[in-house]
């Protein structure tokens, strides 16, 4: 079958189609006829080996995917640790979710990571379990303009939440307003913890979903309000979060980390997140961002437009 190999660690160079055996399936896994791809900034890690957990390199790349299942053909997305980006997938049935028949095989590619992780960063936030909460609340959104971003931006939403984001592009922040952000901060041409004080009249917001590590974990808690959450979630800079905690005594913060692989053995909680989140695909309100697909054998393209920065919403791949 052809898949899309990490050859050895490194940047997008190092990705190669390859003609490789078909997995073998282990347990209780099933088959997947794999279509098309969702590329995520933990596929970059990966690829450059900054990514904990994943074997070293030969290694198929890739982490969500959309397919089909024989003999049925049902159509199914999916989420792996690794392997995805290939014409046969070997998946956990737990970890497997009907697409719904509107969306495109590159739509739904795009759903498993970023809304699973935005509800869960909501959640974490306590704002799932607590409507009333929801309605009153600031959540500041780092990265707003990406995959992660725009999912968070849909749920947020639908929850009720006065949203703030940030990004590197007017542009981004303007078409990222069409789905619903109140407020974007153009962290280029603004200080965003500035702009959040300018924005909340001194008083800062609730909640901030905060992947940038470096500075950034210690910026967005001067962020917050009194008992606000910071729910760390990655480190786009590459620089691990700095963070001296007596900065949380005076308001009463929190710091939170949510990481989905860890999340997605528990096999309650996924099942959680998931009969809202399809309550919600059911009810027409989630239509995941796909800003750019490319062939399988563009891969090293696609990925240099997360890490160029240049995406908006999703980068899907099409397998075949
Ligand atoms: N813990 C988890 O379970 C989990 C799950 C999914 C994702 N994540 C993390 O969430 C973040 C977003 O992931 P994603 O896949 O949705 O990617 P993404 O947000 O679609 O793409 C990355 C975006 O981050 C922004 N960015 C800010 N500083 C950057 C830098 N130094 N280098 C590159 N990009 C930078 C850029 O947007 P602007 O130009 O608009 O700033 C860029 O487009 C990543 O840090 C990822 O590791 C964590």
């Amino acid at each position: 079958m052809k898949a899309l190999v990490i050859s050895k660690l490194g940047g997008p160079e190092v990705l190669e189609i390859r003609d490789v055996p078909p997995p073998e399936l282990a347990g209780e896994q099933k088959l997947v006829v794999g279509l098309a791809g969702g590329i995520n900034f933990a596929d970059l890690m990966t690829a450059s080996g900054g990514y904990s957990g994943t074997p070293p390199p030969p290694l198929i790349a890739g982490r969500e995917f959309s397919g089909t299942l024989p003999p049925t053909g049902d159509r199914v997305m999916g989420y792996v640790q690794w392997g995805a980006f290939a014409e046969k997938i070997a998946a956990h049935p737990d970890l497997l979710w009907p697409v719904p028949e509107e969306w495109t095989n590159e739509e739904a590619a795009a759903f498993p990571v970023n809304y699973f992780t935005a509800y869960f960063a909501y959640w974490k936030a306590g704002l799932i379990d607590d409507p009333s909460l929801a309605n009153k609340s600031r959540v500041l959104i780092h990265a707003v303009a990406g995959g992660v971003g725009t999912a968070a931006v849909e749920i947020g939403n639908l929850l009720g939440i006065e949203m703030y984001g940030t990004s590197s592009s007017q542009e981004k922040l303007d078409r990222v307003k069409r789905l619903g952000l109140q407020h974007g901060i153009n962290y280029k041409e603004q200080d965003y913890r500035e702009a959040i004080k300018g924005l909340t009249h001194g008083e800062g917001v609730d909640v901030v979903f905060e992947m940038l590590g470096g500075e950034h974990t210690a910026k967005s808690v001067h962020c917050l309000r009194d008992f606000g959450r910071v729910i760390v979630y990655g480190n786009a800079t590459g620089q691990p979060g700095t963070l001296d905690p007596r900065i949380l005594y005076a308001k009463g913060a929190s710091v939170h980390g949510l990481w989905l692989t860890y999340l997605s053995k528990n096999r309650e909680l996924m099942q959680r997140a998931w009969t809202q989140l399809s309550a919600w695909i059911s009810a027409g309100h989630l239509h995941p961002v796909v800003g750019a697909t490319l062939p399988l054998e563009r891969a090293a393209e696609a990925y240099r437009l997360l890490s160029d920065r240049k995406n908006f919403g999703k980068v899907t791949l099409k397998i075949s």
